[in-house]
């Protein structure tokens, strides 16, 4: 062995002496129950069947949440009604999630899921992404109306994400949290990374991003016709979790009841 590999060696593994033997002695123990029973980062799902995930690991149960684009509810699917305080708007409803009618600092939580793609956002709704036998997606992902001012593509879902995020800030509480489902897209033969403009802008904003869920579509993409695939098509969106704070040092510090439990199961 070299020389200078061989004294290397030595100081990974220093002789054992008693003080040594002492200081292993008060090594901590890791503590908790042995389980396979965790939240992951990444499922295979629907958003109804991951959303209550996302809840259970970062909004403790009664807490009360304004879901600003409730559209046809599908995230509440399988979640009680008795768990959460839960407000529910849409632009379909009056509400715009830009200008919410909420106090400042009085929200627990806000999810927001907005039109994600930039084929929603037109100047012409003879354009809007979704027509004839595509209507059930336009319904379920849209308004359906033409967005008649401001920024245009991909650009123009930035600035919805953008302008509701900022006003979620305002109605949330310190240490609260913001739900945000978003999905890439390439726009313009560009490949766009929402959920990275997200954060990075959000960041800005005085949100610290906790946690990303990546939530992969079960089936295939239908058919296309294709000459040259130039990108991967898009299977994955991302539910990102923030938490308002202005240190996120103490994001990890929050009361116990904003973590989720992993208790032992009583032994029969
Ligand atoms: C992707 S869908 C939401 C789906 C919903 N999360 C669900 O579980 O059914 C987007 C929704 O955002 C709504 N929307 C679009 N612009 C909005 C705005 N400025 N303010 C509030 N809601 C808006 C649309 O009407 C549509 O219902």
């Amino acid at each position: 062995m070299p020389e200078q590999l061989s004294f290397k060696v030595m100081n990974l593994f220093p002789p054992f002496t008693e003080e040594a033997k002492s200081t292993d002695q008060k090594r901590r123990v890791q503590g908790g129950v042995c389980t396979t029973d965790i939240t992951l980062s990444a499922y295979m799902g629907d958003n109804a069947e991951v959303f209550p995930k996302v809840l259970d690991l970062h909004v403790p149960k009664g807490a009360k949440i304004a879901d600003v684009t409730y559209g046809l509810g599908v995230f509440w699917r399988n979640i009680s009604p008795r768990d959460y305080k839960v407000i529910t708007s849409d632009l379909k409803t009056g509400v715009d999630c830009r200008s919410l009618p909420y106090r400042a600092a009085s929200l627990d939580c806000v999810v927001l899921d907005p039109p994600y793609m930039e084929g929603l956002y037109r100047r012409d709704n003879g354009h809007l992404a979704g027509s004839g036998s595509h209507s059930p997606f336009r319904r379920a992902y849209s308004n359906g109306q033409e967005t008649a001012t401001g920024p245009k593509w991909h650009d123009a879902v930035l600035d919805m994400y953008f302008k509701a995020g900022a006003e979620a800030h305002r109605v949330l509480k310190e240490n609260a949290v913001l739900i945000v489902k978003c999905q890439d897209e390439v726009s313009a033969n560009t490949q766009r990374l929402t959920h990275v403009e997200i954060i990075n802008h959000y960041t800005q904003l005085g949100f610290h991003a906790k946690d990303l869920f990546v939530v992969v579509r079960p089936n295939n993409p239908c058919i296309t016709r294709l000459k040259q695939q130039v990108h991967a098509r898009k299977n994955h969106s991302y539910f990102l979790v923030f938490v308002k704070t202005s240190s996120p040092r103490s994001v990890g510090h929050h009361p116990i009841q904003n973590r989720k439990q992993v208790v032992r199961k009583r032994q029969l």
